[in-house]
């Protein structure tokens, strides 16, 4: 049986994820903050760990207990939309996250390549290939990185896999999963996956519910094939029309 890590469980995004993950008999461990709700939840379910501790302050051993036997770890983190969670520490929650994470699975040294699946967004570009998004979205991204840090945090930790990490690792693949603007639906609809943004993210933003964000993100990690097709990459997701 598969186990995975996930983190930013406790989310909008991240609560689907961990039940589509169960729903696929997968072993999940969750690592979510005590205040959350899913900390304090009763839910019991054979195929869930749900460990309390806010991942920021978790030293390396116990983070590294949690990672030793995973196969993939999942990052549905983001920044509270509150002036704590935007402007507050910590600025680079997701960034420190990834590397935290990638430095343990570094030293844990399996016998395996684990994967890392990154949730991130249209707002930031694939700068291997590279994308050249227009002047006027640029603009606007520059300016967003000046006010806004959460976008920066997005951009970091993508870099961080991009550059850090790279294409060939010994013990790490990973995807860096871009939803353009997300919306809630009940059920996992038709959607549509491009190595790059088809719209562009500032003035023509199109959809992407997170239910069919989670579908993907644990397709991923079963589909082997659909894991081949997009390691390394960034791919985009929208709703299809
Ligand atoms: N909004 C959009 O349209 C959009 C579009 C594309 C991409 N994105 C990206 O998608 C990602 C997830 O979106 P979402 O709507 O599912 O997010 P969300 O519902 O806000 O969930 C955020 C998760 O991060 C955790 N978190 C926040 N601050 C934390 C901290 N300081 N320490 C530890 N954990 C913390 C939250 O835990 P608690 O429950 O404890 O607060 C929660 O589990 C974000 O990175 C966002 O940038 C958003």
């Amino acid at each position: 049986m598969k186990k995975v890590l996930v983190v930013g469980a406790s989310g909008a995004t991240g609560k689907l994820l961990v039940q589509q993950l169960l729903q696929q008999e997968i072993k999940v461990v969750t690592i979510v903050r005590v205040s959350s709700t899913l900390s304090q939840t009763n839910y019991v379910q054979p195929n869930l760990d749900i460990i309390s501790a806010n991942i920021s302050d978790m030293t390396t051993k116990h983070l590294a207990s949690h990672l030793e036997d995973c196969d993939a770890v999942l990052c549905c983190l983001g920044h509270n939309l509150t002036l704590k969670g935007i402007f507050g520490e910590p600025k680079l929650l997701v960034t420190d996250t990834i590397e935290k994470i990638s430095r343990i699975l570094e030293t844990i040294n399996a016998d395996k390549k684990v994967k890392i699946v990154l949730m991130n967004t249209t707002g930031n570009s694939n700068r291997d290939i590279p994308e050249k998004p227009p002047l006027s979205q640029r603009s606007v991204i520059s300016l967003l990185r000046l006010i806004l840090p959460p976008h920066v945090d997005n951009e970091k930790a993508a870099d961080y896999l991009r550059l850090h990490v790279g294409q060939t690792h010994k013990c790490i693949e990973w995807v860096i999963v871009r939803p353009d603007g997300l919306t809630d639906e009940e059920n996992v609809t038709q959607y549509k996956i491009y190595p790059s943004p088809i719209r562009n993210p500032i003035f023509d933003a199109g959809q992407t519910s997170r239910i069919n964000v989670a579908d993907f993100m644990s397709n991923l990690v079963i589909n082997s094939e659909l894991w081949d097709t997009w390691k390394g990459k960034m791919p985009v997701i929208y709703n299809q029309a």
